[in-house]
């Protein structure tokens, strides 16, 4: 098996606890994660924590604790988090770690032996927040107060002795780069960003900071520490065991297939990475993917902004699931999304509990008592049958397709079809009333169950728990959860017992005061 994906999320800052827009990115990994995985792939799935820098020191030293301790205990719930969210992560790094940090001392020695690096002095803008420097035309100043204008965060002035990196230098090869590789920065208006904005002239990036000490020390000068983000994007490759370019896992996963992360930090994936990477001559991952925000109102949701909404108390009130599934569904991926509430329930009463779990329910009852609680044997197949049954066998490569364009919109719209295909065939068949004809009754409850198993694969990425759940139904375990066998018209095994299952999802009441 040579198919092989390695996804990767942001490694987020553990200043604080984690909000609903570090959710979403995990839960949309997570999504690409398991439907390379059910397609037969090896894929390797990191995600972690982000530890060093500025903001982690200031925010130790605000809670009174040595900052080691302070990430140790965030980074905590940040790793529960990804259990919570029932993410498939094969791995969950932590920049604190040896493994890491002796990558990220490896990759500046390399830049500095290619001659990349220089030791200089720095004026100018800093944001904490960020950890970002802005140059005079990328701040305003509000109430007396400078910000940046792109997050909004305020900005210090710093002036220090600092190592450089020679970014200017590739500016030119970054364009030939994005020119050659259409696909390396999606969506396209942001490729077009990162374009105009390398086109308007890069300047060589301060790497190190020498007024703090919360940091990976730059090698053979400990007075000074590596930048943040220089330390943080080589995560990608210490995962791996780079500098060990003969290790299973660097050799078999790099370049990474895909870089997930929110537009916020596209700059500093789809600009400084892939030009440490030239640098260093190391290939370049094949994508990054830039997502929009979770709003609130009309703002991103960020700690900064007092504005979050807390995963696990939507968790709590509603599950897991229908949190995944209302994410991935309701957000135009790509796009910024507002989360609502109403919308949340929406999905739970009307795709999720109406045309999902009903349907599964309504098969499987209507199969106990008239085919004697068996996956029915004899059977016939007619053209109404087949021509519902062999659309997803038709859709497939398309499938696979829209999903390599990270098309989200467009699985989910295919399943939310599937399901209302589904039961208006139940319906339109009337299979209570075939009672004197069992083969067809038969073949109209074996053709449901189908549609039932395929659509539950097809779900598996999104809502994994329930998807298996439902596929109690037919004793199917996760590891027989294969994308293509839903080209398999007759996968279920005739004359199989089927279990009953607990409803899969609860409608809410809606008070419509
Ligand atoms: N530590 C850096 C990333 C380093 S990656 C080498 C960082 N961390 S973060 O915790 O501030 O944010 C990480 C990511 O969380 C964002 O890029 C984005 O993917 C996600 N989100 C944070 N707030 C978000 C929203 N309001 N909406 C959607 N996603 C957002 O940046």
């Amino acid at each position: 098996m040579d198919k092989k994906f390695y996804i990767t999320t942001p490694i987020y800052y553990p200043s604080a606890k984690p909000h609903m827009g570090h959710a979403y990115s995990s839960i949309i990994a997570d999504f690409f994660a398991r439907f390379k995985m059910i397609d037969d792939y090896h894929v390797h799935f990191l995600t972690g924590t982000d530890e060093h820098g500025l903001k982690i020191q200031r925010s130790a030293e605000k809670a009174g604790k040595d900052p080691q301790i302070f990430c140790d205990h965030i980074s905590q719930t940040f790793r529960d988090l990804s259990d919570t969210l029932n993410l498939s992560n094969t791995d969950f790094i932590r920049t604190t770690e040896t493994r890491h940090k002796k990558t990220v001392q490896h990759l500046w020695s390399k830049l500095e032996k290619n001659d990349d690096i220089y030791l200089s002095n720095y004026s100018g803008w800093y944001s904490v927040s960020d950890e970002a420097f802005y140059n005079e035309d990328e701040i305003e100043k509000i109430d007396g107060k400078k910000i940046a204008i792109s997050s909004k965060s305020s900005v210090e002035w710093i002036e220090e002795e600092s190592y450089f990196f020679r970014l200017s230098k590739w500016e030119k090869p970054l364009l030939n780069y994005y020119e050659a590789n259409p696909d390396f920065i999606s969506p396209v208006s942001r490729k077009n960003e990162v374009i105009s904005f390398v086109k308007s002239g890069l300047k060589d990036l301060s790497i190190s900071r020498k007024s703090f000490s919360w940091g990976i020390p730059v090698p053979n000068n400990q007075r000074h520490v590596i930048y943040v983000w220089l330390d943080a994007l080589t995560n990608y490759l210490s995962a791996l065991n780079y500098p060990n370019t003969n290790d299973d896992l660097f050799k078999k996963f790099w370049p990474a297939s895909i870089h997930l992360i929110g537009k916020d930090i596209l700059r500093f994936h789809a600009v400084y990475w892939p030009a440490f990477l030239l640098a260093a001559k190391i290939d370049l991952p094949k994508k990054v993917y830039g997502h929009g925000w979770i709003l609130s109102g009309e703002e991103k949701m960020s700690k900064s902004r007092g504005n979050i909404l807390d995963p696990l108390e939507i968790i709590k009130k509603y599950g897991l699931d229908p949190l995944r599934y209302y994410l991935i569904k309701e957000v135009s991926f790509g796009n910024d999304g507002n989360i609502s509430q109403e919308r949340l329930e929406d999905c739970i009463n009307s795709d999720l509990a109406n045309n999902y779990g009903n349907l599964c329910q309504r098969v499987t009852a209507f199969a106990i008592k008239n085919c004697d609680g068996k996956i029915p044997s004899i059977i016939k197949f007619q053209d109404e049958d087949l021509l519902i049954l062999n659309k997803f066998k038709d859709n497939l490569d398309n499938i696979r397709s829209k999903i390599d364009d990270q098309n989200i919109n467009f699985y989910i719209d295919y399943i939310v079809n599937s399901l209302f295909e589904a039961n208006k065939y139940f319906n339109d068949q009337e299979p209570w009333k075939k009672k004197d004809d069992p083969i067809r009754l038969n073949t109209i409850v074996y053709t449901t169950l189908e549609i039932v198993r395929k659509i539950s694969f097809l779900l598996y990425p999104i809502i994994p728990a329930s998807s298996l759940k439902a596929l109690k139904i037919f004793d199917i375990k996760e590891n027989k959860v294969k994308l293509n066998t839903i080209t398999n018209n007759e996968f279920l095994t005739k004359g199989n017992n089927l279990n009953k299952i607990d409803i899969l999802f609860k409608k809410i009441e809606k008070n419509n005061d």
